[in-house]
C-alpha cells in the first residue's frame, strides 16, 4: 500500500555543496554581482515517511525554534507529508562555506526524491531559500545556487547564476579562522554602517564591483594571479567594512607567506573561514596547520550539478 509519500516507504536520500565566494560577499546582497564555486563537501539527507516529524542533523534531534520553524518553512514550500528527515553535514557549520544552504537543499531534494517527486532548480531552490530566510533574514540566494548547482558562477541578486568555464578544477586552500559568526548580524552590520555612511559603503560597493567584474575575466583564462590580487584588494575593502578580525588577518598573513597567489574571508566575515588562491593549495593548508590551525584542500569542479549526483 502507498504511504503518504506516494510510494510504499519511499526513501530519499541527497546530497549538496558547500559554498566559497572567491569575490563579492555582502556587496551580492545590494545587487553587486559576486564570483562564488560550489565545493567537494557539503550535505547528506534522507527523507523517508513517519507518524510524526523528525529532524535529525549530525545525529542529533534538531533543537531549538529556529531549526523548526526552517524545516516548516521548507517542508510547506514543498507541500510535504510528515516526514523523518536525518541530514549531516560535511562542513562546519557558521564558517562561511554555506553549510546552511547546503543542509537546506539537501533535504529539500530528499524530501521530493521520498515523495516521488523530481527536484528541479525552481523548487528546490524555493524551498531552500524559504529555510534560508529563516536564519539569515536577507539572504541573496548565492549560497542556496552554489550549494544546488556546484559549480563556478557570477550570480546576481534575482538573476539566474551565469556559469564560468574553468580551464581546470579550482582548488582553494580553506582554514577556519575564528569561531563562527551569524551571517544575519554581519549582514545587518553593513546595512546600519550603510544608513550612517551610505558614500563610504557605495563607493565600497562600485569597486568590489570592478574586481567582481576583473576576477569573471580572469578564471576562464585560468589566470590564478590575477584572480589572487583581486582577492585581496576584495580583503581589503571588507576590512573596511568591518567584516575582518584579527585571526582572519592572521590567516591571511601566513598565507602569504607561505606564497598564496591571494587570501580573503569568505562568506560573512566576522569569524568563519578564509580561503587562499596558491599553485600549490596544500603549501599552504600545512602552513595553517603548523599554526595550530584547522585546514584543508576544498575543490571545484567546475561543472553545473543539476542532476543530483
Ligand atoms: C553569505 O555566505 C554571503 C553574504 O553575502 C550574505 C548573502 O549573500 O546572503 C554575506
Amino acid at each position: 500500500m502507498a504511504d503518504e509519500t506516494g510510494s510504499a516507504g519511499a526513501t530519499g536520500s541527497a546530497r549538496a555543496n558547500g559554498k566559497v565566494i572567491l569575490l563579492g560577499e555582502h556587496a551580492v546582497v545590494y545587487g553587486v554581482p559576486a564570483l562564488a564555486a560550489g565545493i567537494d563537501r557539503g550535505a547528506r539527507a534522507s527523507a523517508s515517511a513517519a507518524p510524526q516529524p523528525e529532524l535529525v542533523i549530525d545525529g542529533r534531534p534538531a533543537e531549538g525554534p529556529e531549526v523548526w520553524q526552517a524545516f516548516t518553512a521548507l517542508s510547506n514550500e514543498l507541500a510535504a507529508p510528515t516526514l523523518r528527515v536525518t541530514a549531516d553535514l560535511e562542513v562546519p557549520p557558521g564558517s562561511g562555506l554555506g553549510a546552511s544552504a547546503a543542509l537546506g537543499v539537501a533535504i529539500a531534494r530528499a524530501v521530493l526524491s521520498a515523495m516521488g517527486k523530481p527536484a528541479p532548480a525552481e523548487s528546490v531552490l524555493a524551498a531552500a531559500n524559504a529555510w534560508e530566510r529563516v536564519f539569515h533574514g536577507n539572504p541573496s540566494g548565492i549560497d542556496t545556487t552554489a550549494a544546488f548547482y556546484g559549480s563556478c558562477f557570477k550570480f546576481k541578486r534575482g538573476h539566474a547564476p551565469e556559469f564560468v568555464e574553468l580551464v581546470a578544477p579550482l582548488r582553494l586552500a580553506v582554514v577556519k579562522a575564528g569561531p563562527p559568526a551569524s551571517t544575519k548580524t554581519m549582514v545587518e552590520g553593513v546595512a546600519k554602517l550603510r544608513e550612517r555612511r551610505p558614500d563610504l559603503v557605495d563607493k565600497t560597493l562600485e569597486a568590489i564591483q570592478s574586481l567582481v567584474q576583473n576576477a569573471a575575466l580572469c578564471l576562464p583564462a585560468g589566470d590564478l594571479v590575477g584572480l589572487g590580487k583581486l582577492m585581496d584588494y576584495n580583503q581589503m575593502l571588507l576590512s573596511g567594512l568591518f567584516l575582518s578580525t584579527p585571526e582572519i588577518e592572521r590567516a591571511c598573513g601566513i598565507a602569504r607567506e607561505r606564497g598564496a597567489l591571494g587570501a580573503k574571508l569568505t562568506g560573512a566575515g566576522g569569524g568563519g573561514s578564509v580561503i587562499a588562491i596558491a599553485e600549490d593549495p596544500e603549501a599552504i593548508v600545512a602552513a595553517w596547520q603548523e599554526a595550530g590551525l584547522t585546514a584543508f584542500v576544498a575543490s571545484c569542479a567546475g561543472v553545473a550539478d543539476e542532476d543530483n549526483p
